[in-house]
C-alpha cells in the first residue's frame, strides 16, 4: 500500500519554503505514488486538523513564490495558547495523525521547529524535518533554505545605503536580522562592504567602533556603513547575560530561578533598542550625523533567490527518498552537494553561531573592516 505522508511549516516563513513544499509533494506523488496532506498554520493546524490539498495542480506555480502557502505559526506542541492559558495539545496531534492515517509527517522549520519534532518523535510519530530560516543557524547543516534570499535582499540594501550615506557625509547604522547569530549581518557586511559589522559572538566595545570611523574620517572618508546584528551587544551587555546565565544555571532555588529568569528577559527587551542606541552613541563619539535603517521582515519576504529554489527542492526530494526507506526521526541536512540525515537528537538544542575563527570574519578583518572588538 502507499505511504500517506502530512507536511506543515512552523516558525517565520522563510523564502525557499514553497520549493521544498513542492519538492516533497511532486516526488512523494510523482515517483513513489504515496498521498500528500498539507496542515495548515504550522502546529496550530496540526492540532486542529486544519487541512489543504496538494495534490495535482496545487503543487503548480508555487515554486517561484515567497513565503508558504500552507501558512505558518510560532506555536510549540507542548504550550499552545489556547483561550488565553498555555496548554499541552501533544494528544491531539497523536490524535490527527492517526485520524489522518499518516505514514509519517513532515516538518518544515528551524532550530524550535527541530525541538518540537523531536518532542512528536518521543510520542511514536514517525517525523522527519527540513532546515529553512533565513538565520542560517540550524545545527549540522551546511546552510538553510531562505539564508541566501535574505543575504541578497540585505547586500542590496547595503548597496542603496552606500550612495545615500555618501552624499550625506553620514553614519548609516543598518540593523540586519539572524536571531542570536550573526552569519546573515557578517555575509551581507562582507558583500555589501561594510565599514564596520557587529556580531552577536563578538561583544563590540563603542570605542573601538568609533575610532575605526573616525579613522576614516582622517583619510577622507566622511561616511561610515555600520552593519549590526540584531542579537548584536556590547562587551558590557554581554558580559551583564553571562552573568546572569550562570546564576540561573546555579540557582536552586525555584524562586530565585523564576527571578533570574525574568530579569534575563527584562535585559534583553532593554537591548531590543541597542541599534538605535549605538547609533546616538556614535553621533555623540564621531560628531557624525547618523541615521539608523532596520531591514526588518523585508529581508524574508518576496520572491526565493535560485540557490534557495535549488537547496529547497534538493531537500525536499531527498525527505521523500528516506520516508520511502522508512528512515524517520532525523533531519535532511544539506551537505555538500548532496544531503544526509542526521538524528533530530543531534540537532535539536544546538545552535550554529559562527565561530569566533571563521574564515568569513579572517576575510573581513583582512580587508580592513572593524569588527569592534
Ligand atoms: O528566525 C527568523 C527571524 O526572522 C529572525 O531573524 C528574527 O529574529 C525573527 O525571526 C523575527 O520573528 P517574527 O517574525 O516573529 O517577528
Amino acid at each position: 500500500m502507499s505511504k500517506q505522508i502530512g507536511i506543515l511549516t512552523a516558525g517565520g516563513d522563510s523564502p525557499g519554503l514553497n520549493a521544498a513544499i513542492r519538492g516533497v509533494g511532486k516526488s512523494a506523488q510523482g515517483t513513489y505514488g504515496m498521498r500528500v496532506i498539507g496542515f495548515r498554520d504550522g502546529f496550530r493546524g496540526l492540532t486542529e486538523n486544519r487541512t489543504m490539498r496538494l495534490e495535482g495542480d496545487s503543487l503548480s506555480g508555487i515554486l517561484t513564490k515567497g513565503g508558504t502557502i500552507l501558512g505558518t505559526s510560532r506555536d510549540k506542541p507542548h504550550k499552545m495558547l489556547i483561550g488565553g492559558k498555555r496548554q499541552d495539545m501533544t494528544d491531539a496531534i497523536v490524535e490527527t495523525y492517526e485520524a489522518n492515517h499518516l505514514d509519517a509527517l513532515v516538518c518544515l522549520g528551524g532550530g524550535g521547529t527541530q525541538k518540537n519534532a523531536l518532542r512528536l518523535k518521543e510520542k511514536g510519530l514517525n517525523v522527519i524535518t527540513l532546515p529553512k530560516t533565513i538565520d542560517n543557524d540550524v545545527a549540522l547543516t551546511d546552510t538553510t533554505f531562505g539564508f541566501d534570499t535574505a543575504l541578497g535582499i540585505a547586500t542590496d540594501a547595503i548597496d542603496r545605503l552606500h550612495s545615500t550615506a555618501h552624499s550625506h557625509h553620514r553614519i548609516i547604522v543598518v540593523e540586519i536580522m539572524g536571531h542570536r547569530a550573526g552569519w546573515l549581518a557578517l555575509g551581507a557586511g562582507i558583500a555589501g562592504g561594510a565599514d564596520v559589522i557587529l556580531l552577536p559572538e563578538l561583544p563590540y566595545d563603542i570605542e573601538k567602533v568609533s575610532e575605526a570611523i573616525r579613522g576614516r574620517v582622517k583619510s577622507g572618508k566622511s561616511f561610515s556603513i555600520v552593519a549590526v546584528a540584531e542579537g548584536a551587544l556590547s562587551v558590557d551587555q554581554a558580559s551583564r547575560i553571562a552573568k546572569l546565565q550562570q546564576d540561573l544555571l546555579n540557582a536552586t532555588d525555584k524562586a530565585e530561578h523564576k527571578a533570574l529568569k525574568a530579569l534575563i528577559a527584562e535585559q534583553e527587551s532593554d537591548y531590543a533598542d541597542n541599534t538605535l542606541r549605538l547609533s546616538r552613541q556614535l553621533e555623540q563619539l564621531t560628531g557624525l550625523e547618523s541615521r539608523v535603517t532596520i531591514l526588518g521582515h523585508l529581508q524574508r519576504g518576496g520572491t526565493p533567490s535560485a540557490t534557495d529554489r535549488l537547496l529547497g527542492t534538493r531537500l525536499g526530494t531527498a525527505c521523500t527518498q528516506l520516508i520511502a526507506d522508512g528512515r524517520y526521526g532525523v533531519m535532511v541536512a544539506a551537505r555538500g552537494e548532496g544531503t544526509e540525515p542526521v538524528p533530530l537528537e543531534q540537532v535539536a538544542g544546538n545552535k550554529k553561531l559562527l565561530p569566533p575563527d571563521h574564515p568569513w570574519i579572517e576575510s573581513a578583518r583582512m580587508v580592513g573592516t572593524s569588527l569592534g572588538d
